[in-house]
């Protein structure tokens, strides 16, 4: 009799789907599997991901135009990607040894900074976006000193769920910040608001002296598929410069061609200080995020021996991680991603409003930046009979009630997925960059099926989810 009752690595695969969810509902997050459930998302069990497409256990084939949130660029499992974790791994590779000079996070920081304009060059490696933004908003405050505590940030961001991330994102993580104060000394502008974050400058501005050491934000914002106002980031950046702030960039949503240019900001001419970046830099197959600065910055702070360890992860940085990544900014670059983002987005965007004249009623509204797409749906409160009595927690329920019904409806009769998020009437519409012309009419083609649905049918629909399965 061993001591430790655990099931084996060899079990999982033919382990049957109701016990994964129950492992799941008993040890991961009941919360998760109950909104996965309305959605019907909690049957699909896939078996296999391999570009564009997931394949499951009950013989379906799903396009999938979500790209994991934009970790998925490169699409699942792209074959130069997963080559390049088995080479490392058949070459016994190492991974980590914190005694010796890793030679892959050499060669990937090089990279990266041969990627960014503006003499960004050094670089730090973590494994989230959040422990990229903290390793940022440390750095400010270092470079500065204690003097200057206070951090700018804007309504409209999300960076994080670590505490100081946390305390800079915007009302986005609503019911998470509701539970917590949060650190002090982080002011809230709006995003794309000159005059308000120079107001808000000059309040914290005493006899020529001002104490915030930084602003973060978004500078394409990722879950609306928004560019900055036109001039907005350069006069931001300048005014910021004026009076002694660092700009943090966070293109963990929307870097590595995303928006159709390597990086957002890349769209303007302003170049942000400290730049943070995760998500498809691990071509799909490595959890690694970093931030990089220029020298100037780099030299006082990280630069000598007795602080060069003030920000560090154990797990950052590890051998296949950079070497997977390596590969996934090569593979970014010899496959012409970036531009085909730009191109095969204009065209989403031209499918995106042929869409939207269709069914008027039910898109209010398309935007795409590259292949950074978002269509907002109407409430399904504007949907009701004028003539209804209206019930406040009737309405509350209603929230996101139509891109509840589009998802679920796409995924359960015509085998696609995609995400709602970023706002309760968002859907987003983020492919892999590998995606395809026919893939893209292929995904108009079903959304219209669902949208000339009958609404009512749909909602029926998604009440079924609850049912068990048969
Ligand atoms: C813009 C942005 N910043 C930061 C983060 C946080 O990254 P992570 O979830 O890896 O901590 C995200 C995650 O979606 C993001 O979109």
């Amino acid at each position: 009799m061993k001591k430790y009752d655990l099931v084996p690595l060899d079990a999982v695969a033919a382990m049957p789907h109701r016990d994964i969810l129950d492992l799941y509902r008993r040890h991961v997050a009941p919360g998760i599997l109950a909104n996965l459930k309305i959605l019907g998302f909690d049957r699909v069990r896939v078996v296999r991901a391999e570009g564009m497409w997931l394949h499951t256990a009950d013989g379906r084939r799903i396009l999938d135009f979500s790209a994991g949130m934009n970790v998925l660029n490169h699409g699942h499992n792209h074959p130069r990607v997963t080559a390049a974790r088995h080479r490392f791994d058949e070459e016994r590779g190492l991974e980590v040894c914190k005694a010796l000079v890793p030679a892959y996070q050499a060669v990937l920081a090089r990279n990266i900074a041969a990627i960014c304009p503006g003499g960004l060059q050094y670089s730090f490696f973590a494994n989230s976006g959040a422990e990229a933004n903290e390793g940022a908003l440390k750095i400010a405050q270092v470079f500065h000193g204690k003097a200057r505590d206070k951090f700018l940030y804007t309504d409209l961001g999300y960076h994080g769920k670590t505490f100081g991330t946390m305390s800079v994102s915007g009302p986005f993580g609503k019911p998470y910040k509701e539970l917590f104060k949060g650190l002090d000394g982080c002011i809230q502008v709006p995003w794309g608001d000159l005059e308000a974050t120079r107001r808000a400058i000059e309040g914290r501005t005493t006899w020529g002296r001002c104490d915030v050491a930084a602003m973060i934000l978004e500078p394409v914002k990722g879950d609306l598929a928004m560019l900055p106002p036109a001039g907005y980031l350069e006069a931001l950046v300048d005014l910021l410069h004026e009076h002694g702030i660092l700009a943090i960039f966070d293109e963990i949503f929307t870097g590595f061609g995303r928006t159709g240019r390597m990086w957002g900001f890349e769209h303007t001419a302003a170049v942000p200080d400290i730049l943070t970046f995760s998500k498809s830099l691990g071509g799909g197959k490595a959890s690694i995020a970093g931030y990089v600065v220029p020298k100037r910055i780099f030299d006082r702070t990280y630069a000598s021996p007795t602080r060069c360890a003030i920000h560090s992860t154990t797990f950052g940085g590890l051998g296949g991680e950079c070497a997977v990544a390596i590969e996934a900014l090569n593979v970014l670059v010899d496959e012409g991603l970036v531009d085909r983002s730009r191109e095969l987005g204009a065209y989403m965007l031209e499918r995106m409003r042929d869409l939207q004249a269709r069914h008027p009623r039910l898109i209010k509204e398309v935007r795409a930046v590259g292949l950074l797409g978002v269509m907002r749906t109407a409430r399904a409160t504007e949907l009701l009979d004028a003539r209804l009595p209206r019930v406040n927690a009737v309405d509350d329920l209603l929230e996101g009630l139509i891109p509840g019904l589009v998802v679920s409806e796409l995924l359960k009769r015509h085998d696609v997925l995609i995400y709602t998020g970023g706002r309760e009437d968002n859907l987003f519409v983020n492919p892999a960059l590998i995606v395809t012309r026919e893939e893209i009419d292929l995904f108009f083609d079903k959304l219209d099926a669902v949208l000339s649905s009958n609404l009512a049918r749909l909602a029926a629909g998604l009440a079924a989810n609850w049912l068990p399965a048969e």
